[in-house]
């Protein structure tokens, strides 16, 4: 399902953390008029950048009656997902933030919950499901397919026809060969290119990405 077009007056980030800032200010672009921080590390941790910490998520579900949306700014994949399916069986509207500067098409389809950042593209067909993170200049090239709670890194990029299951982590700068099959909680490492398909749970690194063992280099 697509959800481009929500923006509402108070938005709650679940995650405090330098990822939740980037999203924080992607959402106030996008027309959020307020929004407010919870995280676990609560009462601990009370600050992040500009922002006061509000609470941890139990009060995150104690306050849904004066939120109208909340996304969570977690970047490990697994956590992120953990808490999407939480927050979906307690009935929370879980957002998407869209950065006004991101390209999707208008032939994507988007899933809940997803965040794409500034310089993100997204292009025809492409199928993004929940939970992603686009992150800062990111590029998903035509019919390329993402499962869920997939985290494709600032300046990674995807050629067509990609594939990426669950959970899968793109680095920074990484590149993906078009029509590749990149398996389930695969890592590629930062500035791999990825030119093979990659088994599920693999780390890959290098030019060209090769799985990542001990004893590496
Ligand atoms: C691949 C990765 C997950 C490995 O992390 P790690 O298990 O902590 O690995 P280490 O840092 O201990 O490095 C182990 C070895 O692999 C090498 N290595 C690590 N990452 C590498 C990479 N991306 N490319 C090539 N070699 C790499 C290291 O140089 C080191 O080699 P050495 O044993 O000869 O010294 C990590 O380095 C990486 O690339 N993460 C992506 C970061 C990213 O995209 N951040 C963006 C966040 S938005």
């Amino acid at each position: 399902m697509n959800n481009l077009a929500q923006v509402g007056h108070t938005l709650a980030i679940l995650g405090a953390s330098g990822h939740g800032k980037v999203v924080a200010e992607a959402a106030l672009a996008a027309g959020w008029e307020a929004v407010e921080f919870y995280d676990r590390a609560w009462p601990g941790k009370q600050q992040v950048g500009r922002w006061a910490i509000i609470g941890d998520d139990v009060a995150l579900l104690s306050a849904l009656d004066r939120l109208d949306g909340v996304v969570v700014a977690i970047g490990n994949n697994q956590i992120r997902l953990n808490l999407l399916k939480q927050l979906h069986q307690a009935g929370v509207r879980v957002v998407s933030i869209l950065h006004p500067m991101a390209c999707i098409s208008g032939s994507a389809i988007v899933g809940g919950g997803t965040v794409a950042l500034a310089g993100a593209i997204v292009n025809a067909d492409a199928v993004i499901g929940s939970g992603a993170i686009l992150n800062t200049a990111c590029s998903v090239d035509h019919d390329c397919i993402l499962g869920e709670a997939v985290h494709i890194s600032p300046g990674a990029h995807l050629a067509g026809d990609v594939q990426v299951g669950d959970r899968s982590w793109i680095g920074i700068g990484a590149s993906v060969r078009q029509g590749v099959l990149i398996g389930s909680s695969v890592i590629v490492g930062a500035g791999a290119a990825v030119v093979s398909d990659i088994a599920d749970g693999l780390t890959v690194v290098g030019v060209p990405a090769r799985p990542m063992v001990a004893g590496y280099t």
